[in-house]
């Protein structure tokens, strides 16, 4: 059941960040601090520091009243990146809405690895496959940072395709980042890649059910449930991929925490080589990479 809230009452940065804070944590938000800070940063147009130095400055009824109506929203547990619009992704801001998975910092941080891989950056203009790229935002990202291969990005679900093709508008990639609909690689040409990189859906049936609510009723289950052992998609991408790439090309897959000896024995069954689990700030394994011969 939903309580109607009172609005917000216009005053200082500091009433309307201390009231926000309080609405979340009543509506059983458990970020509520930081989602309160997030929405507010982005109505002031301002930055989390600038928040704290201007806490006694006055706000607008408009600043309020589109506050309020941001914490309507949060307050029934919508993340605050769909509300905002925007998230930022390995310094590109790309725009994030319900029709894909809102891109997570672990992701950043091995594809940040993956652009610090020169095994894949052989000849002039080497070409890398994105499985499963959602909001687009590991193609955009890898297309900013390393704009002289060509970038393939392909998903199953026509949403995410329109929000994908949407950033690599918005970042001007259109002439090295190539959308388009794709189960796995099976519309990818034969022999074609020197990368592929793929976040996929790897939760289990069971783990995606006990998903926190703003991830299980907000994000598209497409992206996050990988069916009863959490490897549906993988496994079928991992059997598929030789016949798209070259000798010698390279493969990461983003992997849950517990993934990472069950994804590389099925690289290593596939024909991969140098097949290594990599582990995440938390040292959780995050991410399996291997070579085609
Ligand atoms: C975990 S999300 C990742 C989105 C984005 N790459 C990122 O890292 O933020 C997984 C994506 O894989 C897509 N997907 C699921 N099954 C697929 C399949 N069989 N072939 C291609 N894409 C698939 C989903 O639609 C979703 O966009």
């Amino acid at each position: 059941m939903t309580t109607l809230q009172a609005p917000l009452t216009t005053g200082t940065v500091a009433n309307l960040q201390q009231q926000g804070r309080e609405r979340l944590s009543a509506a059983g938000i458990p970020e509520a601090a930081g989602w309160t800070d997030w929405l507010l940063t982005h109505v002031l147009q301002a930055s989390r520091c600038e928040l704290v130095m201007r806490a006694a400055e006055p706000v607008t009824e408009d600043q309020t009243g589109r506050f309020n109506a941001m914490l309507d929203r949060a307050a029934t547990h919508e993340p605050p990146q769909y509300i905002v619009g925007a998230v930022d992704f390995l310094g590109c801001t790309l725009a994030c809405d319900a029709r894909a998975l809102i891109p997570r910092p672990e992701t950043e941080q091995w594809v940040a690895q993956f652009v610090r891989d020169t095994r894949w950056q052989t000849g002039p203009r080497p070409a890398v496959a994105d499985i499963g790229t959602g909001s687009g935002a590991i193609a955009v990202a890898l297309a900013t940072c390393y704009p002289a291969a060509r970038y393939w990005a392909v998903d199953v679900d026509s949403p995410a395709l329109e929000l994908a093709t949407r950033n690599v508008d918005r970042h001007d990639c259109v002439d090295r980042v190539t959308v388009l609909a794709s189960d796995g690689v099976a519309v990818l040409p034969d022999a074609h890649f020197n990368g592929l990189v793929a976040n996929l859906p790897y939760l289990t049936t069971d783990e995606w059910t006990t998903l926190p609510r703003h991830i299980r009723d907000y994000e598209p289950r497409q992206a996050l449930d990988g069916g009863p052992d959490g490897l549906t998609v993988i496994r079928r991408v991992v059997a598929d991929a030789p016949r798209v790439l070259h000798p010698n090309a390279v493969i990461y897959l983003e992997i849950g925490a517990h993934q990472g000896r069950a994804v590389s024995r099925l690289l290593t069954a596939a024909g991969f080589v140098d097949v290594q689990t990599r582990g995440d700030w938390n040292e959780h394994d995050r991410v399996v990479t291997g070579r085609w011969p």
